[in-house]
């Protein structure tokens, strides 16, 4: 494994960390906790795009709560002050999936490198990784904040091969978010989409190399 890529590159959050369990945080307030959840993932991806496209930075934790803002006034909700602070809070709380701590043991007791690559903040990535107790498996941490767009612009994904002086085809990207996979498989990265919600694969633009079904086939 460690001559086949320089690196293993992670998405985060819905790759690593599991925001569906956001949830049981909604509960309180939302009479359908999952599909808020799910309209509050969307709208926030949703602004990530809406500001590198008017180029407008935005940091992930203001896009989070502005997106959370706009799910309870679709579902007609009112989260009071304490429930919203705590629902928002939680995505630096989300758990690790369960594949994550083996794979990554294994992988780097092969010697592979690895890092992390997503739209949070500095600040929020390394809070999530320390409360989901993986915050020690990682080469690199790397975050959007430092080109002020968001992916699945490129300037993001070549922050990775900076880091690892290298180029493409020789980092191994791995994210659960089917527009995340297309953009980097646009970008040339060895794209391995783990489909952890049973999408369609997306139609438009590059596929991904592999699609696997858990983390622990990264190592097969
Ligand atoms: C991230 C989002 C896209 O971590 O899941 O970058």
């Amino acid at each position: 494994m460690s001559d086949s890529f320089d690196a293993y590159v992670f998405d985060l959050y819905g790759t690593l960390v599991d925001y569906t369990s956001l949830g049981s945080r909604c509960a309180g307030f939302a009479p359908h906790p999952e599909s808020f959840v799910t309209v509050w993932r969307a709208k926030q991806i949703s602004y990530t795009f809406a500001a590198t496209l008017m180029d407008r930075y935005v940091d992930f934790d203001s896009i989070t709560a502005m997106a959370f803002d706009y799910a309870a006034a679709l579902h007609g909700l009112e989260a009071d002050p304490t429930q919203r602070a705590t629902a928002i809070a939680a995505w630096s709380t989300l758990p690790a999936y369960a594949d994550v701590v083996p794979t990554l043991l294994a992988m780097r007791a092969r010697g592979a490198k690895t890092a992390i690559l997503s739209n949070g903040t500095p600040t929020s990535i390394a809070a999530t990784i320390e409360n989901a107790d993986i915050a020690n498996y990682f080469d690199a941490v790397l975050s959007v904040d430092a080109v002020r767009r968001y992916k699945p612009h490129p300037s993001v994904y070549d922050l990775a091969c900076e880091r690892f002086t290298t180029t493409p085809e020789r980092i191994a990207f791995v994210s659960s978010n089917g527009w995340d996979a297309t953009g980097a498989a646009e970008f040339g990265f060895a794209v391995h989409w783990c489909n952890r919600a049973k999408m369609p694969a997306e139609t438009m633009g590059a596929k991904p190399t592999r699609v696997i079904d858990s983390l622990a086939d990264l190592l097969r």
